[in-house]
């Protein structure tokens, strides 16, 4: 598809990757609604690219709902999904603390359900549309200090998997893609600051989520893992 025809909601895109994929498809053309949770952040960001804000919370069943009826009110229609919003959580196995552990499954893999489950109903009406999940290299290999989150990524590329099998006879493209680290603010208590040329930024994963989409629709990438080539 070409990126004038997306007609996109991305969730989580009031910073870091979600802002950049929103920014990236909105200069191409694309009609772009972006949700997050705190409206103040949303507006500001959406105002600056020119997309639509949704205030949303994808742990909630009836934000998700809202939000898709929103975009799909706004934007004139819809075809793609970026299920972007997430959060991380550290922790040695012996203190892994039960709420924190449900908020990391909530917002990265019931939130990434509950969206998807909401637009599965328009895409497989219209017959048409793309999925793209944003994991992690914490998908496909677990580390220490991270249960919550390893275990929310491998269960968003199961997901994935279960939902490629579903619905690509619907010509719906479910897309998978693992970023290595990225250097936003993700699960850091000070901004960064010091941006390291040679480590993946933003951008990098906004590019790959233009190139999986401007494929032609014939055809899909089933996932995607990106490194920094050369980050020391
Ligand atoms: N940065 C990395 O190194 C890296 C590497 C691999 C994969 N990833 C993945 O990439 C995605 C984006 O990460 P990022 O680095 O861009 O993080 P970020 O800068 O912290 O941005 C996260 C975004 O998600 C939103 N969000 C969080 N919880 C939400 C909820 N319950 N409902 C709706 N929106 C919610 C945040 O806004 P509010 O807080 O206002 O809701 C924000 O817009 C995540 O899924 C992350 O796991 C990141």
């Amino acid at each position: 598809m070409k990126i004038q025809e997306c007609k996109a909601l991305i969730t989580g895109g009031s910073k870091g990757i979600g802002f950049a994929i929103a920014k990236v498809l909105k200069d191409g053309g694309a009609k772009v609604a972006i949700t997050a949770r705190d409206p103040q952040l949303l507006n500001a960001s959406a105002k600056q690219i020119g997309v639509e804000g949704i205030v949303a919370d994808v742990r909630r069943e009836q934000d998700c709902s809202k939000a898709v009826g929103a975009a799909l009110k706004s934007l004139g229609g819809l075809n793609v999904l970026v299920n972007n919003a997430g959060i991380g959580y550290k922790a040695p196995l012996e203190s892994v603390e039960v709420e924190l552990f449900k908020d990391v499954w909530s917002t990265n893999v019931l939130g990434a359900m509950l969206m998807s489950r909401e637009v599965s109903h328009v895409f497989k009406k219209q017959k048409y549309g793309s999925i793209i999940n944003i994991a992690s290299t914490a998908a496909l290999r677990g580390y220490e200090n991270a249960t919550a989150y390893v275990a929310s990524k491998f269960a968003l590329r199961g997901m994935t998997q279960c939902w490629q099998a579903e619905l690509r006879r619907f010509n719906i493209r479910v897309i998978l893609i693992n970023p290595s680290e990225v250097q936003t603010n993700f699960g850091r208590k000070q901004k960064v600051t010091d941006i390291n040329p040679k480590k993946l930024l933003a951008d990098d994963v906004a590019h790959t989520v233009a190139s999986c989409l401007t494929m032609h629709d014939r055809g899909f990438v089933p996932e995607i893992t990106l490194y920094a080539t050369n980050p020391w």
